[in-house]
């Protein structure tokens, strides 16, 4: 019976980029889809971008935008990073969405009526210049107990000592410097305590958690009263104002798991189905979350009180997974290893990090070391050397022919590995990805055995022996393919590249269980290439160089510089840039449409020899049409950043000879030269080719 499964990912913040870290989670959960997929079950992968809070609100106003454009930027970037990995979401979301609002105001309505909130006034550090409160990373101080100086607000990194940010000495805001007042303010708490005999019941009943987790609830928080949940913040917050307490929002981490829903919404709507299918109590589907283990009492006790509460179906399991060290260590940027998953993708192909996660994972919440001297070694030998290597062997002497019409005999090899396939399967459902590579490796040693053996390149040299090769090719080939399809879930580019050179589409897990037979083969192109330390030391080197503005963004936990700024309605811009150049002469519409803007994608970038201050660019227009640019923003933008990001340009600019090739045109940016130079973005939506008017 095809079951009906539902799966999440953690939702990222919207204020940071995919990192290495992430992506033991994302790659994880999207190895157990394609999975699910490929065992006929109906399957869906929904996610969103995480995008509320005061981070989010803080970074707008210091880049003096919208929050609405700082989050439309990062889920682009989030949306090509997954892509570059090959994650496949069936819905990418964003927890800012109507679909999220609506469903935000039906829970909290039933949590209302259940009888669940209840107000407290809450002191809190309130930054008077910036007009907002603060939350404990925003504040600065002395260490009440041991006096070390600018320590931030809930505990002493010199002598460890957890204090509120209010007993700290000498407290600063890092928003404004502002010398912080305490405040008191109503928020709004979910009496947890209300549902404690369910959640007793739920997370130990052996079924919904792994075991270690249950326990570490049982030890830590269920042995005595729930806290109440404070869910709401006083205005300034970005976030869903709560419909019947004007002026006050819903805390970050009561929207976002509704984002899981909401996304299932947006898919729904697509796809012309049901949300009540898939999250009403009655439902028979199943919801799987996978979260980090940092997440768990998020995702273990508030969610499902707030499902149980709303009515709604309950998570069958929540998967949790440990963190990733590199090297032994967490990931550090001055040694190179707080990696971003774009910098990974410029250097390193993504089927390498997905085979290294799965053969390291198992089911329990241990953390996750990835050693790069052992990353390179096993993508090399494992299936450079095992797996691929089977195809390079034998399809080159079939290709442009066929295979063995009946499917020789190969002394019970293939029959042996389909028997497997079974418990190959169950280690994939229980995540035990490591023992499914162990497993499918062990296949591809008995495989390579076999062609050691009967040596189809000295077969090849005897004209008489034709028809005994075309059959040692014939077991081989299939014995690749049979190991690609239970790799499939990990590598789905190897399985796309083996149905074109075998001419049979994979689709389902039971296509492990028959040879092909009397198929057509293609000529052999290569499948994956070995890769060299060099990549991997490119890679660290690039990380290391890596903003320091970037890398406490992507630690999720963003350190703010100590800069001033002006509250949200009282913008005062300097009029030096204005009176520096003042307003040409004025034109009509007729001269503004002589010129084309257009939207363009930057496709490539890259130095020009013995030009200081120019990169090349070309620039897509959509639809095949390129222009070549030369733009004099070198000392501002390195040509890496450029590619895949839209800005607007002037398509019907006479092209112009220059010493280092023709310029087709200019890209529009403000600013006044060197490094002062900002390209024009154009807004979330416009594609390449779009006229500006
Ligand atoms: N926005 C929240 C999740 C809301 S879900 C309703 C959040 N976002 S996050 O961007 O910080 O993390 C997203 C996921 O990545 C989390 O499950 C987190 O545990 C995981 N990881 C983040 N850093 C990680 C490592 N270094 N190692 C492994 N997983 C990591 O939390
Ligand atoms: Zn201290």
């Amino acid at each position: 019976m095809p079951r009906k499964i539902l799966v999440t990912a953690a939702l990222p913040y919207a204020n940071g980029h995919i990192h290495i870290g992430h992506l033991v989670e994302y790659v994880q959960t999207d190895i157990w889809v394609r999975f699910q997929k490929l065992r006929g079950h109906q399957c869906i992968f929904v996610c969103a971008d995480d995008t509320h809070g005061t981070a989010i609100m803080i970074r707008a106003r210091r880049e003096g935008r919208s929050e609405e454009a700082v989050i439309a930027d990062m889920r682009e970037a989030h949306v090509r990073d997954f892509g570059g990995f090959q994650i496949e979401f069936d819905n990418y979301g964003s927890t800012n969405s109507p679909e999220n609002r609506e469903l935000c105001d039906t829970i909290w309505a039933s949590i209302r009526s259940a009888g669940l909130v209840k107000e407290k006034d809450v002191e809190q550090l309130y930054d008077p210049v910036a007009g907002t409160f603060l939350a404990d990373r925003f504040v600065r101080g002395t260490c009440p107990k041991c006096g070390a100086e600018d320590q931030p607000g809930d505990n002493c990194s010199a002598c460890g000592a957890a204090y509120t940010p209010a007993d700290l000495k000498n407290p600063k805001s890092t928003l404004s410097g502002a010398v912080p007042e305490v405040r008191s303010a109503e928020h709004l708490f979910i009496e947890l305590e209300k549902l404690h005999g369910f959640l007793n019941e739920w997370t130990q009943d052996g079924t919904h958690l792994q075991s270690e987790v249950a326990n570490y609830l049982k030890g830590h928080f269920l042995g005595e009263p729930l806290r109440d949940w404070d869910v709401s913040r006083p205005a300034p917050y970005f976030g869903f104002e709560i419909p019947d307490k004007k002026g006050h929002y819903w805390y970050v981490w009561f929207d976002a798991p509704i984002g899981y829903m909401a996304s299932t919404l947006e898919w729904c709507k697509r796809n012309g189905q049901d949300l009540n299918d898939w999250w009403a109590a009655a439902s028979s589907a199943e919801i799987h979350h996978f979260i980090g283990k940092d997440i768990t009492y998020f995702h273990t006790l508030f969610w499902p009180g707030m499902l149980k509460t709303a009515g709604c179906n309950l998570p069958r399991k929540v998967h949790i997974h440990g963190f990733l060290t590199v090297g032994g260590e967490k990931m550090s940027k001055s040694k190179g290893t707080f990696i971003m998953g774009s910098t990974y993708l410029k250097h390193l192909p993504p089927g390498a990090l997905r085979y290294y996660y799965a053969s390291k994972l198992g089911s329990g919440l241990d953390d996750l070391d990835l050693s790069l001297e052992e990353f390179v070694a096993r993508f090399n030998s494992d299936l450079v050397g095992k797996v691929v290597n089977l195809a390079s062997r034998s399809a080159g002497f079939l290709a442009g022919k066929t295979l063995s019409d009946v499917y020789p005999d190969d002394g019970g090899l293939f029959a042996a590995a389909a028997e497997r396939g079974e418990a190959i399967a169950t280690f994939y459902e229980d995540c035990n990805y490591g023992a499914a590579t162990r497993e499918i490796m062990a296949l591809a040693d008995k495989a390579n055995k076999f062609v050691d053996e009967r040596q189809p390149w000295v077969i090849r040299k005897d004209p008489t022996r034709e028809a005994e090769l075309q059959d040692v090719c014939t077991i081989t080939l299939n014995l690749f393919r049979q190991i690609v399809i239970y790799l499939a879930p990990v590598l789905p580019e190897l399985a796309k590249q083996t149905e074109e050179l075998l001419n049979r589409p994979i689709v389902s897990w039971a296509d492990a269980q028959i040879p092909l037979a009397g198929t057509p083969v293609s000529p052999f192109t290569h499948l994956m290439k070995r890769i060299e330390t060099k990549q991997v030391d490119a890679m660290v080197e690039e990380s290391k160089e890596v903003t320091a503005a970037e890398q406490s963004v992507a630690s999720g936990a963003p350190e703010v510089p100590a800069v001033a700024f002006h509250p949200a309605d009282t913008w005062q811009d300097a009029g030096a840039a204005l009176a520096g150049e003042p307003l040409a002469a004025e034109c009509t519409i007729d001269d503004f449409v002589k010129i084309d803007l257009r939207v363009a994608r930057v496709i490539e970038a890259k130095h020009v020899e013995s030009a200081n201050k120019l990169l090349q660019l070309t620039l897509s227009l959509g639809g095949g049409e390129t222009r070549n640019v030369f733009a004099g923003i070198k000392a501002a933008y390195k040509p890496e950043d450029l590619v895949g990001r839209l800005v607007i340009c002037v398509a019907n600019l006479k092209p112009r000879q220059m010493k280092f090739g023709l310029s087709q045109g200019m890209v529009c940016a403000s600013g006044s030269g060197g490094s002062e130079v900002f390209l024009l973005t154009p807004d979330q939506g416009s594609v390449p080719g779009q006229r500006v008017h």
